[in-house]
């Protein structure tokens, strides 16, 4: 998978350039509603990051936004530090171009009062979207905020979809926010931690990420 080339899909399908959007607006709803003081933010497989640097333009909490984006691509990195560089965030967001479904990724920023898990369960099978909820956990603060989307136009998915509800509500997570895209494409939605946030292990895979979401088997 060219998840560069993927990236482009942004300029030129409404139905993402809507999901961004709403995205964007439900990051900027978590930062309103974190208490005072500092905010961590990690993202998981983040690509260029366009979806909190969207949020965080602008925004009257950046200036207390720590956050580390974690993506393989490096040439998605890149075009992600130039991006923040050239919004005068460079020293709000951390590009770090590495393994997002290693826990050493997130090692000194978690847990985060904010996760963001955008384009990933559509990546991840039954088995390791139990392993993956389970394991927010270690990344997510206590009343801290989960951000995830999924595709949800077709029977599998609209399966998965309420499958990761589910496993969320089972995993002390509460649902804060559920929006579809206007053409009813993806399911954007926010959630809420409200279990304890368990250290982070050294070393340890917290799910696996397919190329091939044809594979799955959900
Ligand atoms: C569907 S895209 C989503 C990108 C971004 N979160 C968004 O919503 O625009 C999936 C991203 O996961 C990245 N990725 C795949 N495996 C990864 C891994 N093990 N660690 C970090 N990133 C990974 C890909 O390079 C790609 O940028």
């Amino acid at each position: 998978m060219d998840w560069f080339e993927w990236h482009k899909g942004y300029r030129k399908s409404p139905a993402l350039k809507a999901r961004l959007s709403l995205v964007r607006q439900q990051i900027s709803d978590c930062l309103n509603a974190c208490p005072s003081g500092k905010i961590h933010v990690v993202s998981l497989c983040a690509g260029d990051g366009r979806d909190l640097l969207g949020a965080l333009m602008n925004h009257p909490r950046t200036g207390d936004v720590n956050a580390r984006l974690v993506e393989l691509e490096g040439q998605l990195v890149e075009c992600g530090r130039a991006a923040a560089e050239g919004a005068g965030l460079a020293d709000r967001l951390e590009f770090v171009e590495g393994d997002a479904t290693l826990s050493s990724a997130y090692e000194g920023m978690v847990p985060a009062d904010l996760v963001v898990g955008c384009g990933v369960f559509g990546h991840v099978s039954a088995s390791q979207t139990v392993r993956l909820i389970h394991n927010l956990s270690f990344l997510c603060n206590s009343g801290g905020f989960f951000i995830w989307t999924r595709r949800c136009n077709d029977r599998e998915s609209n399966l998965h979809t309420n499958t990761i509800q589910n496993l969320l509500a089972e995993s002390a997570f509460e649902e804060v926010c559920f929006e579809v895209t206007p053409e009813g494409k993806f399911a954007v939605s926010t959630y809420r931690y409200l279990g304890e946030s368990l250290p982070l292990p050294n070393d340890q895979h917290l799910f696996d990420f397919s190329e091939f979401a044809g594979a799955l088997d959900w």
